[in-house]
């Protein structure tokens, strides 16, 4: 049996909410899905259960060594180019009236199972949402530490069952200019758009988030549907995706559109290949004061699980 102390970041399990707050009636029924009612959750795996989905701790992935940056700064210094490029910029603009739900996704290309899908019915299908703390490096050289809700990628690519054709996954973001100051004004080519080879997308760490500390994903995070790739810089975990299509060619990915020689399609967090224009080898930790400064580690310290994906490959070319 697992006994772990509660972090100060955790709610107390009196923080549970009751059933009649579940006024969604899709959370209400997620819930009797799973077979609970109000407080019948099992309350020492429940890290929070607010107005979003429950969500179970998996202390396979909960380093107890990783201090989760604070919920402020993780949902106030944001990278979101759609809703502008200064870091404060997405938590104003992408709450100004901005629908993240309802939300249909589309599973679409090289699958024998194709299907669009309504986010929070996704979760649901998925099982529902389970908590991963990870590390979060950003290509720009600072990092955070978060505790996502969500669900394994894989499990959502396997209901999808891709054909034997299929060697890449393509991720698109919604396109809305009239929401998204960003769209209009053109910073970036939009939709953004990101890739993974099938077999990166297959591995244990790929990770759909859909919550931040139990809470339901605010929307300069990525709602309601983003991608976590931890191994690999910021940019690859793309947000509030519309579209997962699989495909027999190499996505173009935005950043790497936008710069080749500087972003490309790989992007693992590497501490031994310097981005052009500054060093990759260590990086400002979000929170962590003055002087806050820590060495990268290789694959952002995922070596262990992700290491074999890229064996015999020249990492310097292939960045
Ligand atoms: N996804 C979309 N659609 N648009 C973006 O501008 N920025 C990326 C990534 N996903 C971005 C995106 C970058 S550069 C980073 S570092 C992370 O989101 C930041 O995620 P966070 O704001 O949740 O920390």
């Amino acid at each position: 049996m697992l006994i772990r102390s509660p972090k100060a970041w955790e709610l107390p399990e009196s923080a549970v909410t009751p059933e009649n707050l579940y006024h969604l009636s899709k959370r209400r029924d997620f819930l009797r899905a799973l077979g609970v009612t109000g407080f019948a959750l099992a309350a020492r795996d429940v890290v929070a259960a607010t107005a979003g989905f429950p969500t179970r701790v998996n202390p396979a992935y909960r380093d107890p060594a990783l201090k989760p940056t604070p919920y402020e700064f993780i949902t106030s210094y944001n990278n979101f180019f759609e809703f502008g490029t200064d870091k404060a910029e997405p938590k104003i603009n992408a709450n100004k009236g901005w629908q993240t739900e309802p939300w249909t996704v589309e599973i679409a290309g090289l699958v024998r199972n194709p299907f669009k899908i309504e986010a929070n019915d996704l979760v649901m299908k998925m099982g529902g949402a389970e908590q991963r703390v990870y590390r979060l490096r950003c290509v720009e050289a600072w990092s955070m530490v978060v505790p996502w809700d969500g669900f394994e990628l894989s499990k959502l690519i396997a209901l999808a069952d891709p054909k034997a054709e299929a060697k890449y996954v393509k991720f698109t973001t919604f396109v809305d200019p009239k929401n998204a100051p960003g769209q209009r004004a053109g910073n970036l080519d939009y939709p953004y758009v990101e890739g993974l080879r099938l077999d990166e997308a297959m591995n244990e760490l790929a990770f759909i988030a859909t919550g931040i500390y139990g809470k339901p994903i605010p929307n300069q995070n990525g709602a309601p549907l983003r991608l976590v790739v931890p191994w690999k810089y910021g940019f690859k975990s793309i947000k509030s995706i519309v579209k997962i299509e699989l495909t027999d060619k190499q996505p173009k990915n935005t950043w790497q559109v936008l710069q080749s020689s500087e972003y490309g399609f790989y992007a693992n967090v590497n501490p031994t290949v310097d981005h052009p224009r500054w060093t990759q080898a260590s990086e400002r930790v979000i929170g962590g004061g003055i002087g806050g400064r820590q060495k990268t580690l290789m694959f952002n310290g995922y070596e262990k699980q992700v290491a074999a994906l890229y064996a015999g490959m020249d990492l310097r070319k292939n960045y």
